[in-house]
C-alpha cells in the first residue's frame, strides 16, 4: 500500500435505492475533497419521491451515468445492472468502485468491479441479520467477501467480519448515516415546523377517508410507521396482521407508503384501520422532523431504526432480527411480531439512559474518503 497522491484517485460510486442516496450525500461531499468521483445511479428506485427528491434536497451531485434499470425480478434487475455497470467501469477504468449497503445495486456493482479486478470499497460492511432468506443478507455477504476496503459502522460489524475470516483492510469508521443526521438536523431545527411538515404530506389517492385531518395531528401525539420489507409485505396474512395491530393504537399513525407495500395493500383497501394515514413517500428532512416528533416509531427499515435511536425516539421493529444490535441496548428498539406491535408500543415508556457513542463521531464520511485516497495502490 502506498500513498501516491490523493488527487489522482478515480472512484466510481454506485447508488440506486433510497437509503443509498442518504449515505452518498456525506460521502460524496467528502470524497470530492480528496478524489475524483464518477457517480452512477442504477435506477433501481426511479419514482420522483423515491429518488429525485433526495438528490435535490441533499445536494447530491447529478449522476454521471443513469443506468435506468428499473424494476424486475431479482435476477433481471441485478443482471441488467451488472451488464450496464460493467460498461461504465470498462470505459472509466476507475481505481476503486464504491458501493453502499445491501441492495441489488450493491451486489451488481461489487460483482462487476471484482470480475474486472477493480478493488471494491464497501460502506456499511459487516452487517448481518443471520437470515439467509433475506435478499439483503445475500447481497451484503457476497459484497463483503468481494471487497478490498471494508468500512464498518460499528464494532459488531467488525466482529462479524472477523468471524468470517475477513480481517484485512477492515476499518471501523462509524456510521455515515449518523454523519447525515447531524448535518441535516442542524438545518432542520432552524427551518422546519410541525405544521409545515404535515402540510407537505400527500394522502394516497383512493384509500378510505381518515377519521381526522392530517393537519390536526400534534407533536408527540402520533406514531410514525414504515413497512416495506419483502418478508412483511409479500404475505397478505402478515401484512394484514401488521395493519390490524396498528389499528389497535389509540393515536394516529402516519405511514409513508413504499410502492411495494402500496401494491399489496391496494388489493384489499377495506381492511385499512381509520387511524392510519397513508401518505406518499416523503423526503429525508421531513422524515427526520416527523421522526424526532413522533411518540414511537414502528418500522422494518434498518435506516429508520437508527434514525429513531439517534434522535432518542423509541422504536418497535417489526422483524425477527436486526442488524443493528446496538439499538436494542436500553430497549430503545424492540423486535416485535406483527400481532404484538400494539403491546410493545404501549410498553415503551421506560427509562433509557444508555450512552450512545457506538456509531462513531459523525465524521465517518471524511475517514472513508481519506482511507480511500491513501490506499490508491491496493490491488485486489
Ligand atoms: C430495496 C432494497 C432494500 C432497501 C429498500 C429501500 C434490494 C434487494 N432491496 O427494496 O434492501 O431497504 O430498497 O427502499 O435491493 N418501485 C416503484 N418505484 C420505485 C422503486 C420501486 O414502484 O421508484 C416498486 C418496484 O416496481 C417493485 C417494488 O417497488 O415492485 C420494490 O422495489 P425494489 O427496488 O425491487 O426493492 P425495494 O423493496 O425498494
Amino acid at each position: 500500500m502506498q500513498n501516491t497522491g490523493a488527487a489522482t484517485v478515480k472512484i466510481v460510486s454506485i447508488v440506486g435505492a433510497r437509503p443509498q442516496f442518504i449515505k452518498a450525500a456525506p460521502v460524496s461531499r467528502a470524497l470530492r475533497r480528496h478524489c475524483r468521483e464518477i457517480l452512477v445511479h442504477t435506477g433501481q428506485h426511479y419514482d420522483i419521491n423515491m429518488s429525485e427528491i433526495f438528490f435535490s434536497e441533499l445536494n447530491i451531485p447529478r449522476p454521471d451515468y443513469s443506468l435506468e434499470v428499473g424494476s424486475g425480478t431479482h435476477g433481471q434487475q441485478t443482471g441488467l445492472m451488472l451488464i450496464k455497470a460493467e460498461e461504465v467501469m470498462l470505459k472509466e477504468k476507475p481505481d476503486v468502485v464504491l458501493v453502499y449497503g445491501d441492495t441489488n445495486s450493491t451486489l451488481a456493482g461489487s460483482l462487476a468491479a471484482s470480475k474486472l479486478h477493480i478493488p471494491v470499497a464497501h460502506v456499511e460492511a459487516g452487517l448481518r441479520s443471520f437470515n439467509m432468506k433475506m435478499p439483503e443478507e445475500q447481497n451484503r455477504i457476497v459484497t463483503d467477501h468481494l471487497s478490498t476496503l471494508l468500512f464498518c459502522p460499528t464494532d459488531t460489524a467488525v466482529r462479524n467480519l472477523k468471524n468470517e475470516g475477513c480481517t484485512k483492510r477492515v476499518f471501523n469508521t462509524g456510521d455515515v448515516m449518523y454523519d447525515a443526521i447531524l448535518y441535516n438536523m442542524r438545518q432542520i431545527e432552524k427551518t422546519h415546523t410541525m405544521q409545515a411538515c404535515l402540510g407537505k404530506l400527500r394522502l394516497i389517492d383512493g384509500f378510505p377517508e381518515k377519521a381526522a385531518p392530517l393537519t390536526a395531528i400534534q407533536a408527540n401525539a402520533y406514531y410514525l410507521a414504515t413497512i416495506h420489507r419483502a418478508e412483511n409485505t409479500d404475505s397478505d396474512e402478515r401484512l394484514q396482521a401488521i395493519l390490524r395491530s396498528l389499528g389497535e393504537l389509540r393515536l394516529p399513525v402516519i405511514l409513508p407508503l413504499h410502492p411495494r407495500t402500496k401494491k399489496n395493500i391496494s388489493k384489499s383497501p377495506d381492511i385499512i384501520p381509520k387511524n392510519i394515514c397513508f401518505v406518499e413517500p416523503i423526503g429525508y428532512q421531513e422524515m427526520l422532523y416527523l421522526t424526532k416528533n413522533a411518540k414511537v416509531i414502528i418500522t422494518d427499515s434498518g435506516g429508520l431504526q437508527k434514525e429513531a435511536y439517534f434522535l432518542n425516539v423509541p422504536c418497535v421493529t417489526v422483524r425477527d432480527e436486526t442488524e443493528w444490535l446496538e439499538t436494542l441496548e436500553g430497549r430503545w428498539n424492540v423486535l416485535s411480531s406483527p400481532d404484538a406491535i400494539a403491546a410493545h408500543v404501549e410498553r415503551t415508556d421506560m427509562v433509557r439512559n444508555t450512552p450512545k457513542s457506538m456509531f462513531g463521531d459523525g465524521a465517518a464520511a471524511e475517514k472513508i474518503a481519506v482511507i480511500i485516497s491513501e490506499n490508491i495502490e491496493i490491488g485486489v
